[in-house]
């Protein structure tokens, strides 16, 4: 009969006698799909493997280290860290149009893996964290940039690999018991969908160092009240957007003039349709009290009550 920890042995077997003594490249996105294929590889053919993480600075509160302490640290991957927010940074500056910001992040994402890779010497496979819904239900996946990027013929013509999709069969809950059965951590492994450009589309206007700073310390309040409350569960998605929306306020004896944080909370079963979660009110007052008190520049927060459709999942 069929169990996870054989389909394990036999995709080890499989990518043992496909892969011989060659070499492998996987770009790490912080997701569950890439790392999943990290961690399977790095156990079938452990040093062959090397991959890149492209850091884009666009990424919520720890998450890169979290990457690099898991994979690199717990199974001892081979990766690349490429830290790119400058470069990104000075791509996104002034930029405010919210597809002009999704293409120069994912244009930009290509080409730093790529400067990355081609540096690379005798490396012969591309490994990719393709699911087999992943024809049909578009972008939700952080990888997506590099699954594009081959499909789109994004790799210079110097660089001739054959792709390893081992997870091209599973469906997300099988590559999530997937990863609880390599023993990987829950939290990647159960982790929320998080769009391939990143906080970059949270964040209303022009993107700059201190508005990702509100973006993600806005983010981490409401995730750590989330799961204090234990409701992680139960919200399909949840993250708040900063708005380019500034109205007043009163702090003490002053009056502020300052930006509102909103904060989106959904169920959804494949964020195709979506309704904004019935978050307790106490919950919310707590998420509130703690973004106008504790991040800078922020006298408001709402919370947005629309559900997909009219309105996206995402605001921008
Ligand atoms: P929307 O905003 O389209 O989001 O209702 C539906 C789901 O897709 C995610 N999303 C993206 N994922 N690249 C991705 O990998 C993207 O450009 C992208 N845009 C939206 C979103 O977070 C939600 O889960």
């Amino acid at each position: 009969s069929w169990t996870m920890a054989g389909f394990i042995d036999e995709q080890i077997e499989k990518i043992r006698a496909e892969v011989g003594d060659k070499k492998i490249l996987l770009g790490l996105s912080g997701g569950v799909d890439s790392s999943v294929v990290g961690v399977l590889l790095q156990k079938a053919i452990g040093d062959q493997l090397t991959c890149i993480f492209v850091d884009h600075g666009l990424l919520r509160k720890n998450e890169a280290q979290q990457v690099m302490d898991m994979l690199g640290g717990k199974f001892g991957l081979h990766i690349i860290k490429v830290d790119a927010q400058d470069r990104f940074l000075s791509k996104l500056a002034g930029v405010t149009d919210p597809e002009q910001k999704r293409k120069i992040i994912g244009n930009e994402f290509i080409e730093v893996f790529n400067d990355e890779a081609i540096k690379l010497k005798d490396v012969d496979f591309l490994a990719q964290g393709t699911l087999y819904t992943d024809v049909i239900e578009s972008g939700t996946d952080t990888a997506q940039t590099i699954k594009s990027h081959h499909n789109v013929g994004g790799l210079p013509e110097e660089m001739n690999f054959t792709l390893i999709e081992p997870l091209n069969k599973l469906f997300k809950d099988e590559v999530r018991a997937l990863g609880e059965e390599l023993q990987m951590d829950h939290e990647l492994v159960w982790r929320q969908p998080f769009p391939g450009p990143g906080l970059g589309i949270r964040i209303m206007g022009e993107i700059t160092e201190d508005r990702l700073k509100t973006v993600r310390e806005s983010d981490f309040i409401l995730r750590d009240e989330i799961a204090k409350a234990g409701l992680e569960g139960d919200v399909w998605q949840y993250f708040t957007v900063l708005t380019n929306n500034k109205s007043v306020g009163v702090m003490g004896d002053y009056r502020t003039y300052e930006y509102t944080v909103a904060v989106r909370a959904i169920t959804s079963v494949d964020g195709m349709t979506a309704d904004f979660a019935r978050l307790p009110w106490d919950v919310l007052q707590k998420v509130s009290s703690r973004i106008v008190n504790e991040v800078d520049h922020i006298n408001r927060v709402v919370y947005d009550i629309t559900a997909k459709p009219p309105a996206t999942v995402e605001w921008e």
